[in-house]
């Protein structure tokens, strides 16, 4: 298994470029399955989560042509052979259930695993079970499985979400666009990955309005075509590289960067001491001192503080000045990198679901376990500010994430390598 070697202390300078967005791509892809037609997706993030997606649509019959590396996929649905998603392949990655509620609308069958537990948290499928089912379907649990059927198709429902769940929001938005009438998700999640996937079925023919709020509003159509559609920044990718320059000193632009895809991230980089300034191409960052300062984060949903880039803003605030309280309300069980920065020196207490963290002048390289894919990335930044050297085990989270991470930072002045099989 693969590690990352990290020496800290230098500053960074340039430009990264930013990738199409994971989650965006996850939702999208599965978006195939609504129609008989080609669907191409450029912009496409090269990772192992995408990889794991390819193989599942595959499993089902569906044809995936990858081009320019990866960047473009175009995927087929013609001449599908399967409508079950078999529990090895949905075991490594979560998004695979997004395949439910497009197999039922189309097929009006679905028999899909449920993913099983991950180390973030719980996770059950309620959701989008109870969703589906307002919609007309019959959804039932056998042997670790849900079987869906939509006998005569699906039909046009008022969906309210009890919570704003981003991948349920996403299956009944994929399921509702070939119902029988209107659907009316309530509660929906707002995240730019569903404004994305919304935007790229209306390039299918679908008939949505209302993405980005609160409220969907989903006309079904009896079929949807072909359609190109550019995958969107990855907003936590970009996050993430932005905070590269807080932990190292220096100067970079995330190319491709939009501020409205990050604006409560800024809000908070600016309460800690950090520069960002929009450029033609992107979003330039800097930090005005030293050190950074403490800030309050709390998790929420779009627009709020985002779940994903917790991690990272947590190992950012260990070496800032004074005293930062951190919220986790998304996930229960994420603050797993916690631990691994104490072992580098931080000074952070959790109790449930909130970390104190005081600011130590100085962080300590060290050996450290990545935990999970963000869990990850933040033990690399955190190496990047530490006095010596830190070696990160177990990356292949991190390629479910970032693409050549390794590559892009040490482009910038970074001392980072990835070493084989330690
Ligand atoms: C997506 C993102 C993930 C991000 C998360 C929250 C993808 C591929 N992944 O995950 O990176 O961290 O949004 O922004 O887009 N829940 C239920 N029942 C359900 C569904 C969810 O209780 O049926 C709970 C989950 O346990 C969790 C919370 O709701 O505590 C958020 O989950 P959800 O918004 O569904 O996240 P995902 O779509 O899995």
């Amino acid at each position: 298994m693969d590690s990352i070697l990290v020496k800290g202390g230098t500053p960074l300078h340039g430009k990264i470029q930013i990738a199409g967005a994971k989650n965006a791509a996850l939702a999208l892809m599965p978006a195939t399955l609504l129609s008989e037609e080609p669907l191409t997706l450029t912009n496409a993030p090269r990772l192992s989560d995408i990889a794991t997606m390819t193989a599942l649509l595959q499993s089902l019959g569906v044809e995936v042509t990858s081009m320019q590396g990866g960047k473009v996929q175009v995927l087929s649905s013609h001449d599908m052979t399967s409508t079950t998603a078999d529990y090895e392949i949905v075991r490594k990655m979560r998004a695979s259930n997004l395949v439910l509620g497009p197999l039922l609308a189309r097929h009006h069958r679905a028999i899909v695993s449920l993913p099983g537990g991950c180390a973030i948290g719980a996770r059950p499928m309620d959701i989008h079970v109870t969703a589906l089912e307002a919609m007309g379907a019959e959804i039932e649990l056998k042997d670790g499985y849900l079987h869906a059927t939509a006998k005569g198709g699906l039909r046009g429902a008022r969906v309210p979400l009890r919570f704003a769940s981003v991948g349920a929001t996403e299956n009944v938005l994929m399921a509702a666009t070939l119902a029988k009438g209107t659907t009316i998700i309530e509660n929906a999640a707002r995240e730019p990955e569903i404004v994305d996937l919304a935007h790229c079925l209306r390039r299918m023919g679908a008939q949505i309005e209302g993405e980005g709020t609160s409220t969907i509003t989903i006309q079904g159509v009896d079929r949807l075509g072909a359609a190109t559609h550019p995958v969107v920044t990855d907003r936590i990718e970009l996050g993430t590289y932005m905070l590269a320059p807080v932990f190292a000193g220096g100067e970079v632009e995330c190319l491709g960067g939009r501020l409205d895809l990050v604006r409560s991230f800024v809000e908070k980089l600016d309460a800690a001491g950090v520069d960002v300034t929009e450029t033609a191409d992107g979003l330039k960052v800097k930090r005005r001192d030293d050190r950074a300062r403490a800030v309050d984060i709390t998790t929420e949903v779009f627009p709020g503080f985002p779940t994903d880039l917790q991690a990272q803003m947590m190992a950012m605030l260990c070496t800032a000045t004074g005293t930062s309280v951190l919220e986790e309300k998304i996930f229960e069980n994420r603050f797993m990198h916690a631990p691994e920065l104490v072992r580098m020196g931080a000074n952070i207490e959790v109790h449930g679901g909130t970390a104190t963290v005081t600011g130590v002048d100085r962080l300590k390289g060290a050996r450290v376990m990545a935990t999970d894919l963000r869990a990850s990335v933040s033990l690399i930044l955190a190496g990047m500010a530490a006095e010596g050297e830190t070696l990160v085990s177990r990356v292949y989270h991190l390629d479910r994430g970032y693409e050549h991470v390794e590559e892009k930072l040490s482009a910038l002045g970074a001392q980072i390598e990835r070493v084989s099989g330690s």
